[in-house]
């Protein structure tokens, strides 16, 4: 069943509307006095929110920021984005912080109950929440006509676009710390894709497969067989020729495949980085998720800023899926040289490997 969008919500003037936003922006600073570093998802909920109020509608808007489980505390106060917000959609409220309350990851009755009242529809746009069956999520749906807001609904669509047949090659990109996040995304790519290059702190748990000395690498051991089998099955899969690193005495060094006693892997080495650009530059779609190294660290981030620049030079329809490779982007510049950045990590992975997210399924089956 399709999408319910704005245009299906019927007349909007004079109703209050709950407007779910994914206002979880990164921020620095003491906790009362916290700063946002980037403003991206707070833009990109621009064109629902100014739709709903050019046409008479009160908005209010609702957000998580962080993960204060359960408890009020000033560092994840939503003050900073309420200000900003004021700055870009004037008269638009906000709420405080859902998670302050333990009924939004709960999905509890009462919590939702409360959050309608005086509500007349309810919009979703907070894609990158969309993953998280909680209260402001799927619990409104339940009871007020619904609807998705225009982000989710361009990200709906670029992203069903890479599951529905890209043009080849097709070449995804993932980097990140963790196989076991990934395995699951890892399974459905690899089956649509011409090749899967591996990087980031995952590439190591990949490299002991293949049985390289891996040293002090990050290494997930449960899954070392799992990615054995991915690796005899199929051979799309590319990891790292080289690495940087630490050595043992904590000196910056470039390895091969195996790294020695003591040596801790950090970033993929200039020759990865120019194979992946090349595997990049041959590509007409390309998805990628999850850095290439720490690249917080100056020492370590090269492989991730080639990476970004090959994805901002490269003529193919290119997706960044959100989190740190966004972040990444965002830092090097190149935010606004690819054809799509999605505002979710987790939940553009998830609707990758499954198509759809809890709260779409919500807002497909709220009453119409
Ligand atoms: C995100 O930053 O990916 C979303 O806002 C979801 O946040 P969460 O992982 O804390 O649920």
């Amino acid at each position: 069943m399709k999408l319910p969008v704005l245009e299906d919500l019927g007349e909007v003037r004079g109703k209050t509307v709950l407007v779910r936003t994914d206002f979880n922006v990164p921020m620095v600073g003491p906790d009362d006095a916290r700063t946002i570093t980037d403003d991206f998802r707070i833009r990109a909920a621009l064109p629902t929110i100014t739709w709903l109020t050019e046409r008479g509608a009160r908005v209010v808007c609702a957000s998580h920021l962080g993960r204060p489980r359960g408890t009020v505390s000033s560092k994840y106060s939503m003050a900073p984005v309420r200000a900003r917000l004021a700055e870009l959609a004037p008269g638009v409220e906000l709420l405080e912080n859902l998670r302050f309350s333990p009924g939004e990851e709960g999905n509890d009755a009462e919590f939702v109950e409360h959050l309608v009242q005086g509500v007349d529809l309810y919009v979703n746009d907070a894609f990158g929440a969309a993953h998280r069956a909680h209260g402001s999520i799927v619990g409104p749906p339940r009871t007020l006509r619904s609807a998705a807001g225009r982000l989710i609904e361009h990200e709906v669509s670029v992203l069903s676009g890479l599951r529905n047949g890209s043009k080849r090659p097709f070449v995804a990109v993932l980097g990140g710390a963790k196989v076991s996040d990934k395995l699951g995304v890892i399974e459905t790519l690899v089956g649509m894709v011409d090749h899967l290059l591996i990087g980031g702190g995952m590439c190591f748990t990949f490299l002991a497969a293949q049985g390289h000395a891996i040293g002090d690498s990050l290494c997930e051991r449960d899954q070392v067989e799992h990615c054995a089998e991915l690796l005899a099955k199929y051979p799309t899969i590319l990891l790292p020729e080289d690495i940087i690193g630490l050595d043992a005495d904590g000196v910056y060094a470039t390895f091969g495949r195996r790294l020695p006693a003591g040596a801790k892997g950090m970033d993929i080495g200039p020759g990865t980085a120019a194979a992946f650009t090349d595997v990049i530059m041959d590509a007409r779609t390309v998805l990628w998720n999850g850095p290439m190294g720490v690249f917080e660290d100056a020492r370590f981030a090269k492989g991730t800023r080639t990476v970004a620049q090959a994805m901002a030079d490269s003529k193919a329809f290119t997706v960044v899926g959100g989190g740190d490779s966004a972040a990444a982007m965002a830092e090097f510049g190149l935010a606004d040289e690819v054809n799509h950045v999605s505002t979710g990590g987790g939940a553009s992975l998830e609707f990758l490997e499954f198509g759809d997210l809890p709260g779409l399924q919500a807002l497909r089956e709220a009453p119409r």
